[in-house]
């Protein structure tokens, strides 16, 4: 689904990431960590097609990026929505049926389109509200209806830019729940950038850092080692067995409370103090 192949990216003229390697085959669920400023969403975007590669190659669904965006669902970073947004949480998800077609429904749409945008809100759990005016959902219910849009017309693969930023935990939680059972059921293939490992850790297969000190991926209990995170974050991080045999990361660095370039609204910013 998926093949990044010593890829190198650079932003504004000096070098992002380099050396980066990944592949994700169809059904994996693959989480890109690292903290901010690390190239987590431009790394998103060149897989999308648009931020281009300076080395190696990017290769998607066996094409160059951006070729099947058609079969690529995504969602990024950062949505949310004014709460006196009067369209209805259905008309969201209709909106990755037919909103690139500015508001002209898809041939043949009408009876397959009501369908298929029902069959997706009711997967990721959203019946109960998809009616109500969307800004009056809470940042969990959007959340699904926004995934539930990304994944409206069938993609294989799947997108996430921060999904569970300004969640609180048991809906980090439900998310993670929700999109490990979409890879496995649906055979999508999942790429959900993520600053926190621990809500997702139990439902991924591959994980990639980015960080300062380069990109490791591989599979979780390869990469997530006390060794690896600690060199990456260049600060002592240390990873846990707990009981059951789960890995907990401890020590992450949290991010700043006041990071600039981060948080469009004052409630958010609230929401994410109380949650860390
Ligand atoms: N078009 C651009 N021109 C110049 N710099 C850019 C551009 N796009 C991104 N950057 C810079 O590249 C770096 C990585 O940005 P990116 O958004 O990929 O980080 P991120 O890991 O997603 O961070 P966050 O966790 O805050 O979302 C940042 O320092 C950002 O300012
Ligand atoms: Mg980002």
């Amino acid at each position: 689904m998926v093949c990044v192949d010593d890829a190198a990216v650079r932003v504004g003229g000096r070098p992002l990431w380099s050396h980066v390697r990944l592949d994700i085959a169809a059904g994996e669920f693959a989480a890109v960590l690292g903290p901010n400023g690390a190239g987590k969403s431009t790394l998103i975007k060149a897989i999308l097609g648009l931020v281009p590669t300076t080395a190696g190659s990017i290769r998607v669904l066996g094409e160059r990026p951006g070729r099947l965006a058609d079969r690529v669902g995504y969602l990024p970073q950062r949505r949310s929505f004014d709460a006196d947004l009067r369209i209805r949480g259905l008309d969201i998800v209709r909106m990755g049926w037919d909103g690139d077609r500015w508001g002209l429904p898809r041939p043949g749409a009408g009876r397959a389109a009501r369908e298929r945008i029902a069959e997706v809100v009711d997967l990721v759990g959203a019946s109960a509200y998809a009616h109500r005016p969307v800004g009056q959902c809470s940042g969990g219910e959007q959340q699904r209806l926004l995934i539930a849009q990304a994944l409206v017309r069938r993609p294989e693969l799947l997108l996430l830019d921060e999904p569970l930023d300004s969640l609180d935990l048991p809906n980090q939680a439900a998310v993670a729940a929700l999109v490990g059972r979409i890879c496995r059921t649906q055979g999508v293939a999942v790429v959900m950038v993520a600053h926190d490992a621990n809500p997702i850790l139990a439902h991924l297969d591959k994980v990639i850092y980015l960080a300062e000190g380069g990109a490791v991926a591989g599979p979780p209990r390869e990469v997530i080692t006390s060794e690896t995170l600690t060199r990456l974050y260049g600060t002592p991080i240390e990873v846990l067995r707990a009981g059951d045999g789960r890995l907990v990361v401890v020590g992450q660095p949290e991010p700043p409370a006041a990071h600039t370039d981060r948080h469009a609204s004052s409630r958010t910013e609230g929401n994410r103090r109380a949650v860390r």
